[in-house]
């Protein structure tokens, strides 16, 4: 077993030599490790800190155990199993359980459909390369009542639009391009989840739902019960786009002019969940802060989002400065950043208000 070892939060972790560091990543030698991907992990430890109660937790998909290893070793309360189908993937995981004097992690080397189908966890992590939907019905199967389900979907072009028929496979929706296609891609995911749920009588409450590099990321609550399985559904909406005028609206209903979709058309955060998320003796880098602070001000209860450089281009007039922009938003109706893109917004306001301010901000600006 070849490797080096490497601090990541308060946990020592022993990861194959030629590990990928950034992108999608790759299995350079047997066991898949992605450096980048610290903050996807350094979140997981932060979201179940927040719950500061005793959790079991299964990391379905574990490779080198990273990330199961942080959350038994970082988050202490937590039981957790750190679980691969790749037999090499074991001597990683027993390593760095070791590494850490944790009693409170097992290696496990099992199909997660088994796993899952012969034991229950208060939360499940799904971390596949690419596309989640094969492991979604194992995982619905698997979580304890009024449980949490955290996915990853690495196949970002797929739901933000690029390739659509890819996306039209895997998830049955029209996908969106554009400045808002990873919201949209993001509310696929979601969505997706709530439709899959229903299946089983179950609906969903977003934890935390958030975009970055190279893929989306889904933290939900499992709301048993036939009348949440359709309060979740009656949360997706078919969206109309019209890249000449800007123009979006949305409908229950798919019909001629609502044809992308369906989306989550609900909340992303819990904020409250959010507002107890601790950065301090997790996450050093400053990604951490920075998301956190968009996401706690985001508003998450309309999609989708607009950009600065769509409004700018279409009105023909220069970009205001972003921050005076928001601020002027503000006085007339709700408006946030977002956490999708340094030049994005959220806002309540119609287009016509939006092209108002705009235009106002701007003649300042010149
Ligand atoms: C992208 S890697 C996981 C990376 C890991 N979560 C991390 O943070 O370093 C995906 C892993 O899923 C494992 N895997 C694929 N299919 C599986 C299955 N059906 N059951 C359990 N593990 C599986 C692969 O062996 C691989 O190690």
């Amino acid at each position: 077993m070849n490797g080096v070892q490497i601090l990541e939060g308060a946990t020592k972790l022993f990861v194959p030599e030629d590990h990928s560091s950034g992108g999608p990543g790759k299995i350079n030698g047997s066991v898949f490790f992605n450096e980048q991907m610290a903050f996807n992990r350094d979140i997981s430890v932060m979201f179940l800190r927040a719950f500061n109660k005793e959790m079991s937790v299964a990391d379905a998909m574990t490779a080198t155990g990273s990330r199961a290893v942080r959350i038994a070793n970082e988050a202490p309360k937590t039981i957790v199993t750190a679980n691969d189908i790749s037999a090499y993937a074991i001597p990683y995981i027993e390593k760095n359980i070791a590494l850490n004097n944790l009693t409170n992690c097992t290696p496990s080397n099992r199909n997660l459909h088994t796993l899952l189908s012969e034991n229950v966890f208060d939360y499940i992590d799904i971390d596949p390369f690419g596309s989640p939907m094969p492991f979604i019905h194992s995982t619905i199967q698997g979580v304890k009542r009024h449980g949490y389900l955290a996915i990853t979907a690495t196949d970002a072009a797929p739901l933000a639009g690029a390739h659509a028929p890819k996306c039209r496979r895997r998830y049955q929706v029209e996908p969106l391009r554009g400045v808002m296609c990873h919201e949209a891609g993001l509310r696929i995911l979601i969505g997706t989840m709530a439709r899959e749920m229903a299946k089983f009588d179950k609906g969903l409450r977003p934890m935390l739902s958030f975009s970055a590099d190279h893929y989306f990321r889904t933290y939900l609550q499992v709301m048993n019960g036939a009348a949440n399985a359709d309060a979740a559904l009656d949360s997706l909406v078919y969206i109309a786009f019209d890249p000449v005028t800007l123009e979006r609206s949305f409908s229950k209903e798919k019909d001629d002019k609502h044809m992308y979709g369906p989306f989550w058309g609900g909340k992303l955060f819990d904020k409250e969940h959010l507002s107890l998320m601790r950065t301090d003796g997790v996450c050093v880098r400053k990604k951490c802060d920075k998301m956190m602070s968009l996401w706690k001000e985001e508003i998450d209860d309309i999609p989708l989002m607009y950009d600065m450089s769509e409004i700018a281009s279409h009105l023909k007039v220069t970009t205001p400065r972003y921050d005076t922009f928001i601020e002027r938003m503000n006085e007339y109706g709700r408006t946030s950043r977002t956490h999708i893109s340094p030049t994005g917004f959220k806002t309540e306001l119609s287009l016509k208000e939006i092209f108002d301010v705009f235009t106002e901000v701007s003649k300042e600006t010149v």
